[in-house]
């Protein structure tokens, strides 16, 4: 319904305006006081601006011109005598969408409501349009290179068609967010909206009215009918990200939209129908969450229908090379990608990332800002990777050796030794069950001197400094 606020110090002129637009469909009010229209926009929102250009109290052109800061995707019309059709062109020059020249014939107004209204259809869809690309994630720029992920996209693109609810469950930064975007972009709803609803920054007061919308005068500060995210994501997808802090209240109100398709605005009586596919995300242990009742068993049934696990990182370890050529890539300028020491892709490929592919991510912008030479070195990286404890590192678990070449294993192995003691060789060595010639010999055998070299020197920087 298009909203259209008529303003004209000639009260009947207004009125009269008013109550034919309202027949036409529209949603219209009118004010002979440019300065209570002021009023008016900046307490809703006004598709249409009608405005007369002589008015006692301020002109046309100023009123425009405030209107323009207030609300700048109004359509600001101006009326006008036919003395003054140059002032009215000025106007047009100002950001005005049009003129009316006074008096004229009431089809001549629908007709340009109508079209005013096309356009903004229009301008609306393109926006979308590009919200839709720019939030476009496929499956294709998702790096998959493990036995793992390979699994967890084969499952997704045989979801994505069809409108079963999915839970994406993974560490914080293991992609859930991605995967939501490419389910959505792969299903046949990908030309209607993604609404993404982070459950968890959105204070418990505000979260209904987020969701389900509200009608004016339902609460304080309840100025106009609010639609909520359902309604907004009508016909496309709602991902609910950080499902396992909603709280229980709502939960039923969830339910409600997973069962019956069923929403209700906050003050309103009447129910209205929805056709949203949801996507939901959690890292919380949403089994404890439920066996502690802070989560409705009914509810964790209805969205766990498909569930799609995001394994954490540090057990695909085969992702983190595509990860870090595409981070490299993504965070260099064109033309000259950096590169990384041997050292420091050896740290990058061993580090156990806590905080999955976003930490991985960070720490490739980090470097790429830091590092001052074409090639990145160790000393690049962020603190937590260079002073990762190794001795804690799954790395040395045998998953991550698959595919490996022997010889890898072995220099890995020793490498991995060495940083465990610090460099003391006879501990390694040792620790590795070989005699201290034995590691000395392997080390020439593998070239590793520079390696242990350049390992050595943040350690001794430490020493030096403290
Ligand atoms: N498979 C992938 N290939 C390439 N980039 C990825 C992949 N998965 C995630 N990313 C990138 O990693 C970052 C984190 O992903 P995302 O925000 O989807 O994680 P999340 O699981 O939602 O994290 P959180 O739980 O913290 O919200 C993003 O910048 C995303 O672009
Ligand atoms: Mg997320």
């Amino acid at each position: 319904m298009t909203s259209v606020l008529i303003i004209d110090d000639e009260e009947k002129m207004s009125s009269v305006l008013a109550r034919m637009l309202a027949r036409e469909g529209c949603d219209a009010e009118h004010t002979s006081s440019p300065k209570d229209g002021l009023k008016r926009i900046m307490q809703r929102h006004f598709d249409i601006v009608l405005s007369d250009l002589r008015m006692p109290e301020m002109s046309g052109i100023e009123l425009l011109e405030r209107v323009q800061h207030i609300s700048p995707s109004t359509d600001f019309v101006v009326m006008t005598a036919y003395a003054s059709v140059q002032t009215a062109i000025e106007t047009m020059k100002k950001g005005a969408i049009d003129y009316l020249i006074k008096p004229f014939p009431i089809d001549e107004l629908k007709l340009l409501v109508k079209r005013l209204e096309a356009s903004r259809n229009l301008r609306e869809e393109n926006q979308r349009l590009r919200d839709v690309i720019r939030q476009s994630f496929s499956l294709e720029d998702m790096v998959a290179q493990s036995s793992q992920m390979r699994d967890v996209i084969a499952r997704a693109r045989k979801v994505a068609a069809s409108n079963a609810n999915v839970l994406l469950r993974g560490e914080s930064g293991t992609g859930k967010e991605v995967l939501a975007k490419a389910i959505h972009n792969m299903s046949p709803r990908l030309r209607e909206p993604l609404v993404v609803v982070n459950c968890g920054a959105i204070p418990d007061t505000l979260l209904e009215s987020e969701l389900f919308g509200h009608v004016k005068g339902s609460f304080t500060g309840a100025i106009e009918n609010r639609k909520g995210m359902f309604e907004t994501a009508n016909s496309g997808t709602v991902f609910l990200d950080e499902i396992g802090e909603i709280p229980t209240h709502l939960q039923v109100k969830l339910l409600r939209v997973l069962q019956e398709g069923e929403i209700q605005r906050i003050g309103d009586s009447r129910p209205q129908m929805v056709d949203v596919r949801v996507i939901a995300a959690t890292n919380r242990d949403l089994e404890q969450a439920v066996a502690n009742a802070t989560f409705r068993q009914d509810l964790y049934y209805r969205l766990n229908v498909i569930p799609i696990c995001l394994p954490p990182l540090r057990e695909r370890r085969e992702d983190i090379p595509a990860l870090i050529t595409l981070f490299l890539r993504k965070f260099t300028p064109q033309g000259s990608v950096k590169q990384l020491s041997p050292n420091a892709l050896d740290l990058l490929l061993r580090y156990d990332y806590p905080g999955n592919i976003r930490e991985l991510e960070n720490a490739i912008e980090h470097a790429v800002v830091l590092s001052e030479a074409a090639m990145i070195q160790t000393s690049d990286l962020p603190l937590q990777i260079q002073n990762f404890d190794w001795s804690r590192s799954s790395f040395n678990t045998g998953a991550s050796v698959e595919g490996m070449r022997l010889d890898e294993v072995e220099k890995q192995c020793i490498l991995a030794a060495l940083e465990k003691a610090r460099y003391n060789y006879t501990r390694a060595a040792r620790h590795l069950g070989i005699t201290r010639r034995t590691l000395g010999y392997r080390i020439q055998k593998y070239g590793l001197q520079d390696i242990i070299e350049e390992n050595m020197r943040p350690l001794r920087r430490v020493k030096e400094g403290g």
